[in-house]
């Protein structure tokens, strides 16, 4: 049963994938707008989502067995597929009315200070505000503040931003040897600890940086250096002994800000890279250029032109669902 497939339908567009996807990865196998957004999956970290919801979508049809729809909106990173199931992510306002509550969520007591964050133009929560967000907050009551915490001489936590998402807690669990990183306390309590504050040091715990979606964990050699988007990423790479070596340099002028991993479309790490490459690496000399780093139409980095909302022909054909997306499309055609 090794070639078995199970057939399902996302949005209309069917897809064939193996028993024991997520939905969220078929989605990521069409492809497009279709695909949910994700804030605390990580594909290559075990255990990673279910955590952040923002990637809800509605499961219409159980299956060919039972095709009775899910009760609730379902988490697509944790829910696997079924033969025959049909699923609605754009295509279902039930669905695009709770992610603008899950961003709402996410947001309470985010600080909005993208002008001085260094993640502002490559942070997923500024995309996701972007395109659900609300106008004005709804929350009256004082947001949690901490004080902000060196993770070792090259990293610092900004826990005001964070989303406890636990991405980084799965890189020190996973990526280093000694795990001394963990969250804390329960509910609106919670937070990112290093016991004690101890350094965390280790090769790979740079890629903390990299995983985080936020502006909570950043680069200390970057730090206030420049916004991203005036900065230039070249792919290169070097004969690393401890990783692969391949990394994205991030010119200004000829000067190399910062390095960090090569990212997919997904804003996941292709390859985890380790701290000496990272940190200690900042001269073109130490690196074989390749070629600019291909950048999605839709970040700022690219510039400034985001990408357009191509509706899929299921939502061209049916009016109730043009109205339901009715805010995507009318931006389409002013982005037009
Ligand atoms: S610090 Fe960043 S990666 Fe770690 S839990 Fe918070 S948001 Fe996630
Ligand atoms: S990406 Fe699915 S719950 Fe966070």
């Amino acid at each position: 049963m090794a070639d078995e497939k199970f057939k399902i339908t996302i949005d209309g567009i069917p897809v064939e994938v193996a028993p024991g996807t997520t939905i969220l990865n078929a989605a990521r196998q069409i492809g497009g707008d279709i695909v949910p957004p994700a804030m605390c999956y990580y594909s290559t970290l075990e255990g990673s989502g279910g955590k952040c919801r923002t990637c809800l979508v509605k499961v219409s049809k159980g299956s060919e067995k039972d095709p009775r729809p899910m009760p609730k909106l379902v988490a697509s990173c944790r829910t696997t597929v079924m033969d025959g199931m049909e699923v609605q992510n754009i295509t279902s306002p039930d669905v695009l009315d709770a992610r603008k509550g899950v961003v709402e969520m996410l947001l309470i007591n985010h600080p909005l200070d993208c002008p001085v964050c260094d993640q502002a133009g490559e942070c997923k929560l500024q995309d996701l505000s972007y395109e659900h967000g609300l106008a004005e907050t709804r929350y009256a009551f004082k947001r949690r503040t901490f004080e902000r915490i060196d993770i070792g001489d090259k990293i610092q936590l900004h826990m005001n931003r964070c989303i406890l998402c636990y991405r980084c807690v799965f890189v020190a669990d996973q990526l280093t040897e000694k795990r001394e990183h963990g969250i804390i306390h329960r509910g609106d309590h919670a937070e990112i600890s290093t016991f004690i504050e101890n350094a965390l040091d280790s090769d790979f715990i740079g890629n903390v940086i990299d995983v985080c979606p936020v502006g909570a964990l950043t680069d200390k050699t970057f730090r206030f250096k420049s916004r991203v988007w005036f900065s230039k990423p070249v792919d290169a790479h070097r004969d690393c002994p401890t990783c692969s070596g391949k990394v994205t340099l991030w010119y200004k002028g000829e000067e190399v800000l910062r390095v960090t991993g090569r990212k997919d479309e997904y804003n996941e790490v292709k390859e985890f890279i380790c701290d000496t490459c990272r940190f200690e690496k900042k001269k073109t000399a130490d690196w074989v250029l390749e070629e600019p780093t291909p950048v999605s139409k839709q970040s700022v980095i690219d510039a400034n032109h985001y990408g357009i909302f191509n509706p899929p022909p299921v939502i061209k054909e049916n009016t109730r669902l043009q109205e339901a997306n009715e805010e995507q499309l009318a931006r389409t055609e002013r982005l037009k």
